[in-house]
């Protein structure tokens, strides 16, 4: 009989997933403790923005016209229980306050929530990203508390998808990857991915420990190589050189790569910034925190960019203050293609610069309402014209496809001042300056 599956959170990660699962034909049984969202995606809708999700819930969810009705939601832990064979934890892991380290709250909650449950032979698995040691500390709680005891096991299999991206990274992953401890596991995950399996990703098989490191060091590396091209920023502006061709000349080089490098005010979101610290503090507690001390510097670089960016737009506006200065901010989620404003670059300048008495203006084609929460003193307006209205200066911050095509001759009709700032060197230059824009971008030449 085919696997029954749950998936316990149904964030970002747990509601791709969980969609995901009933796309490759199993019944699946999603579950969270926040009843709102519960009932959301009972309705077939998302909690978030992410292309290509609602439509794949919506061809699932029971109750859906037209639907398969393979996708069911839930906030019992009793029921998942009883439902599944396999069960996805799916909880985020945020950094503590005021610390570094990652707070396992989440995770623990859910383990010890649905342990009693586990009452006929099981397979647990972790997908929130984790300090290395948590696997096997979970495991022996998991054995402690489950009514099945050995009959439940638990697996390991980080998550690598990227938000904008998450339906195919899901459906398509480009590697599988899983920690266990035993065979049974891995036999249950071959059945669960028995799709992209047979589409070629690559499973790769180890111990927990590891499984948990390879998607720490993976996002170390990925928050490396935009650092280091971004360190490079820093000296091509102080001695005249261009980063886009830069990164360009070296990104032929194959073992170097062209991707993720392009430089601009930097990295966010939910998992990058966080992962890095609480990787480090992790290390720290298991005397290898010299291993790590060099993500203290990839971090730094990263958080100068913010401020950079307020410097140069300082500059920009003569050098003065902000106090009476109309900035234009185009941008406020941490990347395209999604409304997530979790430790966004963009709205942090944007911050930045409103808190030094800035007249700031924000437009994001996503993100507005999840802005206008964690920044509600800030003004938005309704199109990115609006939004540069009357501007001493317009700073572009998330590189959205609406922005490149924007047509800098209708934008300089509206704005106090043709100036613009390029924080993500993602628009074309040239023609900005053809159409009368002063325009200036990090880690390039001014003119
Ligand atoms: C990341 C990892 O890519 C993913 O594998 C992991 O599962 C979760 O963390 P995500 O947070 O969705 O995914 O974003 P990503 O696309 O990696 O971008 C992170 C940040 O880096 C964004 O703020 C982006 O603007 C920035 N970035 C990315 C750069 O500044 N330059 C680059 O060249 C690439």
């Amino acid at each position: 009989m085919a696997l029954k599956i749950t998936v316990i959170g149904t964030g970002y990660l747990g509601a791709t997933h969980a969609a995901a699962m009933a796309e490759l034909g199993f019944e699946v049984l999603g579950l969270d403790v926040v009843p709102e969202k519960i009932e959301m995606l009972q309705r077939g809708e998302v909690p978030m923005y992410e292309p290509g999700l609602e439509e794949l819930l919506r061809r699932h969810v029971a109750g859906i016209e037209g639907s398969s009705g393979r996708l069911r939601f839930t906030t019992s832990y009793e029921e998942a229980g009883a439902f599944g064979d396999v069960h996805f934890i799916c909880v985020n892991t945020p950094q503590k306050h005021g610390e570094y380290a990652c707070d396992m709250s989440y995770v623990e909650s859910a383990f010890d929530a649905l342990a009693p449950h586990l009452t006929r032979p099981a397979l647990v698995v972790g997908k929130s990203t984790v300090p290395v040691g948590s696997a096997a500390r979970l495991a022996e709680r998991l054995a402690a508390a489950a009514p099945a005891g050995a009959a439940v096991e638990l697996a390991w299999n980080p998550e690598f998808l990227r938000e904008g991206f998450a339906v195919q990274d899901t459906l398509h992953p480009d590697r599988i990857v899983v920690g266990v401890a035993g065979e049974r596991g891995e036999e249950l995950l071959r059945e669960v991915y028995a799709t992209p399996l047979a589409e070629g990703s690559p499973f790769i098989v180890m111990d927990y420990p590891t499984s948990e490191l390879v998607k720490t060091s993976a996002n170390s590396f990925l928050a490396t190589k935009i650092s280091f091209i971004n360190a490079m920023a820093e000296v091509c502006e102080a001695a005249d050189g261009d980063v886009v061709k830069l990164a360009e000349a070296i990104g032929h080089d194959e073992r170097i790569g062209k991707k993720y490098l392009r430089a601009g005010i930097g990295f966010g979101g939910g998992c990058l910034p966080k992962d890095l610290r609480a990787f480090m503090a992790r290390a720290g507690e298991l005397g290898a925190d010299q291993a790590l001390t060099f993500l203290r510097e990839i971090d730094s670089i990263n958080m100068r960019r913010r401020g950079h960016m307020v410097e140069l737009t300082r500059e920009a506006l003569g050098g003065g203050g902000f106090l009476g200065k109309r900035v234009a901010v185009l941008g406020a989620t941490f990347k395209p293609d999604s409304d997530d404003v979790r430790d966004s670059p963009a709205l942090n300048v944007a911050g930045q610069i409103h808190l030094q008495g800035g007249q700031v203006t924000v437009y994001d084609p996503k993100g507005m309402e999840n802005a206008r929460r964690v920044f509600p003193t800030l003004s938005y307006a309704e199109t990115a014209l609006e939004a540069v209205r009357g501007a001493d200066v317009v700073l572009h911050l998330t590189e959205w496809r609406e922005f490149r095509e924007l047509d800098p001759a209708v934008l300089g009709d509206v704005v106090a001042e043709r100036r613009i700032l390029d924080g993500r060197n993602a628009l074309d230059a040239a023609l900005w300056r053809k159409a009368g824009w002063t325009y200036r971008a990090l880690g390039r030449p001014s003119a």
